[in-house]
């Protein structure tokens, strides 16, 4: 099992319907083709050979195959990574799964995968999942027709992370205890995952694609004495910032204003400014930090604000920038 799967249970799942041709693509180095009992010899060699490896972040079985098999349905594909030019014991390059499918408004999957000794690390994979996501993201029935999948990933576990940036996959979100696996500790726990996510519309996306986060911006008055609880107390300035994830430009630290607004244009994200400016001289900072002033919510400043008022304030800001 690899990271963003279910265990497989022994209950039997439709496989996909017979007269479906079988979804395959062949490139320069790898060729990429649903598993078939022909694979299980060599599976078990290539997971056996990787095993060490791959248990950092998965749990691997060597004797698997046939489960998976048994399982294959619409909801859930496996495509095998063969090496056009095997070298080993065993041809394979890796395994792909797309599981969790949801038709309708949602065409949507996850995918888990591993890479197998010793063609991990050579770029034979990486090849074999850009094929795959080929597949995945073409209209069926020479595809899966789907418009978005997602990869969920450890946040150690880097190797994989670069994987799917370097194919153009951005980091959506951060999903708490998502999945009870294996992690870098060698202990099984319910582990953190990054979401990191690929549309069928960035599809051959840019590798390493920008995220290209929404810039949103609020102003807090006051002088920003408090922003950091100086007085035990917790500003709706820090609060608000915090809430939000984005920087807090407070008059306490940088009190010239033109500094204040220069930091917010060059935030990548905006921020939280909390000050005592108004008028032309506030809409003019906002302006030229890249923000249309009208469309920034100004708050009045409070310490000691409780945790409903902070969210709430916050969603308004998040709505006006919507
Ligand atoms: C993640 C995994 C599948 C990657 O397979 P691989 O065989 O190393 O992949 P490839 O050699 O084809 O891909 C290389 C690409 O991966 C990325 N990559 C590899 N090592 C990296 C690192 N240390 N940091 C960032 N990116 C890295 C890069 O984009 C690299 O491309 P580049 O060489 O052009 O920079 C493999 O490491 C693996 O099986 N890990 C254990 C199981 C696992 O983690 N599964 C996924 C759970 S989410």
């Amino acid at each position: 099992m690899s990271c963003c799967e279910v265990a497989l249970s022994s209950e039997h799942l439709p496989g996909p319907a017979a007269d479906e041709a079988p979804l395959t693509a062949v490139g320069e180095r790898v060729e990429v083709r649903p598993p078939s009992t022909a694979d299980i010899e060599s599976y078990a060699a290539a997971v056996t050979l990787s095993e060490r490896r791959l248990a950092d972040f998965a749990m691997p079985n060597p004797h698997n195959l046939p489960v998976v098999l048994d399982h294959q349905s619409p909801t859930y594909r496996t495509f095998m990574v063969h090496a056009l030019d095997p070298e080993a014991s065993h041809g394979l390059v890796g395994r792909i799964n797309v599981a969790n499918v949801v038709e309708g408004a949602f065409r949507s999957a996850t995918v888990g995968y591993d890479s197998y000794d010793p063609y991990a690390g050579r770029g034979l994979f990486v090849e074999g999942l850009r094929l795959t996501l080929d597949l995945v993201f073409a209209d069926q029935p020479h595809g899966m027709g789907l418009h978005r999948v997602e990869a969920n990933i450890q946040p150690a576990n880097h190797r994989s992370a670069g994987l799917v940036r370097s194919l153009g996959f951005v980091h959506e979100g951060f999903s708490r205890d998502f999945l009870h696996l294996p992690g870098i500790d060698g202990r099984r726990d319910w582990r953190d995952h990054d979401r990191f996510t690929l549309l069928s519309t960035d599809w051959p996306a840019v590798p390493y694609r920008p995220h290209g986060h929404r810039r949103i911006a609020c102003v807090v008055n006051g002088s920003g004495s408090t922003a950091f609880g100086a007085y035990g107390g917790t500003s709706l300035a820090s609060a608000l910032a915090a809430e939000l994830g984005i920087p807090l430009y407070t008059a306490s630290i940088v009190e010239s204003p033109a500094t204040l607004f220069e930091l917010l244009r060059v935030s990548p994200v905006g921020g939280v400014v909390e000050c005592r400016l108004g008028g032309p001289e506030l809409r003019m900072g906002l302006a030229r930090a890249g923000f249309e002033p009208s469309g920034v919510p100004v708050l009045e400043g409070a310490t000691d604000v409780s945790r409903r008022e902070v969210v709430r304030h916050a969603l308004a800001v998040r709505a006006a920038h919507a």
